[in-house]
């Protein structure tokens, strides 16, 4: 029988030894060591034995069961330790190699050329102040001094959605509704979409944006409206520009003028830039009219005030020298992509 223990023994040991995988190696537990396995199979057959061979033989089962299991404790660890070199053989990671470029999105020109007007007036003291696109015709034009049958309807005409209600065709509304609030002083800027019935051409568009600028205050005169914008012209396109204030109509503005900047190209000599003027149009501005104060119910007797409408578009064509707005509006990565 023990020779019969010996060989079992054995057996065990070159099955395990022998085992490829943790299955196999279960299988070879089940076998030997399991409830109705060999080991278990041989204890029985010491019924035969003598009672002193007895304790003797079930000693060298229990040993040969010892030796079988630290087997495959053994092969479990060195299988699982391979399983394990195996894995990290097969996920190595080449740090060393290049990573993929992710294709980012990119800031829209005039998204860019917004964030610097609203930092350079949110530096002065203003607010950031939104209007609604789809506006009532009376903020639109009547708040502003322009009732029904004045000219300038025309000049701006726009998408009517009825005859009461249309898509703003300047964001001067958002001066009327600032004002209306009665919240004084007013310090505001306020950018947005605007619409007009104009054909696409390489300086229109039926959609385009402006920033709108509004102070009221007690004492606001012109030499305000002058030195905030200069100072505005200045940090847009550099500390050498000198500004032009040229008379000008605005129906809500009195006095009204146009503000020009010394070409930044050639510095007001002339170059084909500035279509040999020695100056570019960036924006209008005025006064508010007293009546416009007056019919926003604010005493023009004892506040005045300064506002300006400036083209997003027209500024970011002028600083990032776009030559066709349309471009503006492709959204063609490849141009985007060189601001
Ligand atoms: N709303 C005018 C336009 O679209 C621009 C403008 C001019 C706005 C003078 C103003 C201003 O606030 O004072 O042509």
């Amino acid at each position: 029988m023990k020779d019969q223990l010996l060989k079992l023994t054995q057996e065990a040991l070159a099955k395990i030894a022998s085992s490829k995988t943790l299955d196999e190696i279960n299988e070879a537990r089940v076998e030997f060591l399991g409830k109705k396995g060999q080991f278990t199979t041989i204890m029985k057959e010491m019924k035969n034995l003598s009672a002193e061979e007895r304790p003797v033989f079930g000693q060298l089962v229990n040993e040969a069961k010892s030796k079988t299991e630290e087997a495959i404790e053994k092969a479990k660890t060195e299988l699982q330790n391979a399983l394990m070199e195996q894995k990290l053989q097969d996920e190595i990671i080449d740090v060393t190699l290049p990573a993929k470029k992710l294709r980012t999105g990119h800031g829209h020109p005039c998204q860019i050329a917004l964030d610097e007007v609203e930092r350079v007036f949110i530096g002065m003291g203003y607010e950031v102040i939104e209007g609604p696109e789809v506006e009532w015709q009376e903020y639109n034009f009547t708040k502003l001094n322009i009732p029904e049958g004045h000219p300038a309807r025309d000049e701006q005409d726009t998408f009517y959605i009825t005859d009461q209600i249309l898509l703003r065709s300047q964001t001067s509304p958002t001066q009327a509704r600032v004002m209306e609030e009665g919240k004084l002083p007013i310090r505001m800027i306020s950018p947005g979409r605007v619409f007009r019935s104009d054909s696409i051409d390489a300086t229109h568009s039926p959609s385009f944006n402006q920033i709108e600028g509004l102070v009221v205050d007690k004492h606001i005169t012109m030499t305000d409206l002058k030195g905030t914008l200069t100072q505005f012209a200045k940090e847009m396109f550099g500390e050498d520009t000198v500004t032009r204030f040229r008379p000008h109509h605005f129906p809500f503005t009195e006095p009204s003028a146009e503000v020009d900047v010394s070409c930044f190209k050639c510095g007001g000599k002339g170059c084909r830039f500035c279509k040999n003027e020695g100056w570019i149009e960036i924006l209008g501005c005025g006064m508010v009219h007293p009546h416009v104060l007056e019919m926003c119910g604010i005493d023009p007797n004892e506040y005045t005030g300064f506002a300006f409408g400036v083209g997003l578009e027209r500024i970011a064509i002028l600083k990032y020298e776009i030559d066709d707005m349309r471009l503006l509006y492709e959204n063609d990565i490849r141009f985007l992509k060189q601001f």
